[in-house]
């Protein structure tokens, strides 16, 4: 995976189909079961982090709020849709058919606020092989934690890799919310998918970033983020407005293009 990413040919010929708006019509799939990530997935929704995401949302009241990474819902999810206001409008990212379903039931009550895509946040070319992905983990720089302690890293590349390669009609959902839903930039981004994803979907969306908006990192010691946390810090657009080291490190920063 090159650092400098390109939006393909590919991917400007796909990205005019149209959005699987609600139906997942997938056909059964035999996916092997993930072993769970230690400790937890979801940020903790009374923690430093959850605090700091509501601050900044009812400090810039963004009104085009876009996440990776729903999973049930009931995490960073609900934590952004408490503090929006009611005529803005969240559109949350998840890959695996199970925890969209579990989502959609979980944040129900913040109907139309709230609406969860089923589909992959980047192009799907994207996606880094096995082999690339064992590269990243054994160049993590000290201090930097990676998911599944006891597996050894080649073991980490595959669940990595099955945790992003799920069944999905729809790829490429984050130029697909921004250019085709909202329409317009969005003023907030929460970006927590995959552990092995988070830079590659940071510099995806780094292309559609065309306005002042309010980006919160969760992951950033960790292989997640430690390559977005060390770009923003130098990128004179961003400037971070709060940072944690609960779990495996969080921020959130403001950008100005
Ligand atoms: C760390 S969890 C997210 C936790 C959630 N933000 C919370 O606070 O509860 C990561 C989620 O991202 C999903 N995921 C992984 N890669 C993805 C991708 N490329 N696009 C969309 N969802 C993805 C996984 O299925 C998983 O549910």
């Amino acid at each position: 995976m090159s650092d400098q990413l390109q939006v393909s040919e590919t991917d400007k010929r796909i990205y005019g189909e149209p959005i699987n708006e609600v139906g997942d019509p997938l056909v059964s799939h035999d996916e092997p079961e993930l072993p769970v990530p230690v400790p937890s997935v979801s940020i903790e929704t009374d923690g430093e982090f959850a605090a700091a995401i509501q601050d900044a949302i009812q400090t810039h009241r963004p009104q085009r709020l876009l996440e990776t990474g729903t999973h049930d819902g009931c995490g960073s999810t609900t934590v952004i849709a408490e503090a929006m206001e009611s005529e803005a409008r969240l559109m949350t990212i998840e890959n695996d058919i199970n925890f969209v379903r579990a989502a959609r039931s979980n944040v129900e009550r913040f109907w139309p606020m709230v609406h969860v895509r089923h589909g992959l946040s980047i192009p799907r070319h994207l996606l880094p092989k096995e082999a690339a992905i064992l590269a990243d983990i054994q160049k993590l720089p000290e201090g930097c934690a990676v998911d599944w302690p006891d597996l050894s890293n080649e073991e980490r590349a595959k669940w990595y890799s099955l945790e992003a390669d799920k069944p999905v009609h729809i790829d490429a959902m984050i130029r697909r919310c921004i250019e085709l839903e909202f329409r317009k930039p969005p003023d907030f981004v929460m970006l927590d998918s995959a552990g092995h994803l988070g830079w590659i979907e940071f510099q995806y969306l780094m292309l559609f970033l065309k306005l002042p908006c309010v980006l919160a990192l969760d992951d950033t010691k960790h292989l997640k983020h430690y390559r977005t946390l060390a770009f923003i810090e130098k990128d004179s657009r961003f400037k971070v407005v709060a940072r944690g080291s609960e779990r495996f490190g969080w921020v959130v920063a403001e950008f100005q293009p």
